[in-house]
């Protein structure tokens, strides 16, 4: 091979132009996704909003990737930082500092019995491999079953559970996956006589197309609380207490991944206490680190004993990191000294009571849905039909961006374009009611183009 020759010299400390930066974007970077990125350079981040390059200021409508759930570089967070990461940064995985372990003690303190055992990782795909890898040990088994819109991330065994995206093109999944379909309220498949969602009907259905699939080695039910990337799908009360049951005839564990849900978004502290059911795993990530890379695994004392007698494995390189676990406690400490989950329940009311009032006003959404600061709105183009439109859904998205409000859109086959909208639980209601008008004026300018 030839030696490489540097292709932009000299090096510089100058901030790139704008048509520089996106000339070394476009060469340098890996397109990850197929959205393309938003052509805007950001510069810096406070609070509810992010600033642009050009001096632009976008409502954050997403939380980032749906993770900051106190805003961007928040105070408290921010000192956090400085003071460990001058104290104590980074460290051999088998060694243990304060953080970490009062991290595990008070997460177990949130929780409800038996759920007192944690393991700090860094990523929503890696707490959900390591919860995989635990349910298999101690089950002996090692199917696994989870949602067919579900995203549960990138790595090997978080991606064969993951069906809302991402199968095609890459081999084999890891055997013995298997989906069961949404218990999706405004999209039933199953129907009662006045043509409701028959989701017990739907539920044991899917169950006996598992039971006919299954080499007799059920693992696990991995499922979201509430679908995020599926499109903001909140399956109904009871159905949760009816799939642990299923999963308790059969001998899996049920795996909630409250990655977006936990800590505090959808009003209560996990979305799993709405219920009445109790995991025998818990997956969190996103909104733990609100934003940085913190995760946990949380089990019962008697599933860590028997997968630790079992041998279980699972190394790496920033288990246990000392940083992030302290932002995570500072996490618990904002949560709970500024009473958030209540907050994320009025605000969710407020959000609400707006998007209610501007369905009033525009034929095309045809569902509101989620809770307390998880909330989704469908966009159809026909409430009759519930027909979907990708074009309306993206133009609304470009519209609300050009106007100051940056939301995400999920875009499914056999869906309308749903948007995902999760504020930070310390946003205002200026800072709401701003989000809520941009989006009535785009909604409100691109329908009346169609
Ligand atoms: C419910 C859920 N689980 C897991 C993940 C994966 O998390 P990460 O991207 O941090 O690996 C996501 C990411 O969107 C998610 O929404």
């Amino acid at each position: 091979m030839a030696a490489a020759t540097p292709t932009t010299l000299p090096l510089s400390s100058e901030p790139a132009s704008e048509s520089s930066f996106w000339a070394d974007a476009d060469r340098h970077l890996v397109r990850y996704y197929g959205g393309g990125f938003t052509r805007e350079i950001i510069e810096r981040a406070a609070g509810s909003f992010v600033f642009t390059a050009e001096g632009r200021k976008i409502l954050d409508f997403t939380s980032g990737q749906m993770s900051a759930i106190l805003g961007h570089s928040h105070p408290a967070i921010v000192e956090t930082v400085r003071r460990q990461v001058a104290t104590l940064d980074h460290l051999y995985s088998g060694m243990l500092s304060r953080p970490v372990v009062e991290l595990a003690r008070r997460l177990a303190g949130t929780l409800p019995a038996p759920l007192e055992k944690a393991l700090l990782l860094t990523t929503g795909a890696e707490s959900n491999e390591a919860a995989i890898r635990m349910a298999k040990l101690v089950t002996g088994k090692h199917e696994i079953v989870s949602f067919a819109r579900s995203w549960h991330g990138m790595t090997q065994a978080a991606a064969s559970a993951t069906y809302s995206a991402g199968r095609k093109g890459y081999g084999p999944s890891a055997p013995g996956n298997f989906a069961i379909p949404v218990p999706n309220a405004y999209r039933p498949d199953f129907t009662t006589p006045d043509g409701g969602l028959d989701w017990r009907r739907q539920l044991d259905f899917a169950f006996d197309l598992i039971d006919a699939q299954s080499t007799g080695s059920l693992a696990a039910c991995l499922v979201e609380p509430i679908l995020s990337s599926g499109g903001i799908i909140e399956p109904p009360p009871g159905y949760f207490a009816a799939l642990q049951h299923k999963c308790r005839e059969r001998g899996m564990l049920l795996i909630l991944d409250e990655a977006q849900t936990g800590l505090c978004r959808t009003g209560t502290w996990y979305a799993f206490e709405r219920d009445g059911v109790v995991p025998d795993i818990l997956t969190l990530s996103k909104t733990l680190g609100a934003g940085l890379p913190l995760a946990a695994v949380v089990t019962s004392v008697e599933i860590e004993q028997e997968a630790y007698d079992r041998g279980f494995l699972f190394f790496t390189t920033h288990v246990s990191d000392p940083l992030v676990a302290a932002v995570g406690n500072t996490v618990l400490d904002v949560l709970a000294d500024d009473g958030l989950d209540a907050r994320a329940r009025e605000l969710g009311a407020f959000l609400r009571t707006g998007l209610e009032e501007m369905a009033g006003r525009h034929e095309v959404i045809g569902d509101i849905r989620g809770r307390g600061l998880l909330v989704g709105l469908e966009l159809v183009v026909d409430r009759e039909t519930k027909q979907s439109s990708d074009e309306l859904g993206a133009r609304v998205t470009r519209r609300c961006l050009e106007l100051g409000l940056h939301m995400n859109i999920v875009q499914l086959p056999g869906m309308g374009g749903v948007f995902r909208i999760a504020p930070p639980l310390t946003a205002t209601e200026d800072e709401l009611a701003l989000g809520l008008s941009i989006l009535d004026t785009a909604i409100g300018e691109v329908s009346a183009a169609l």
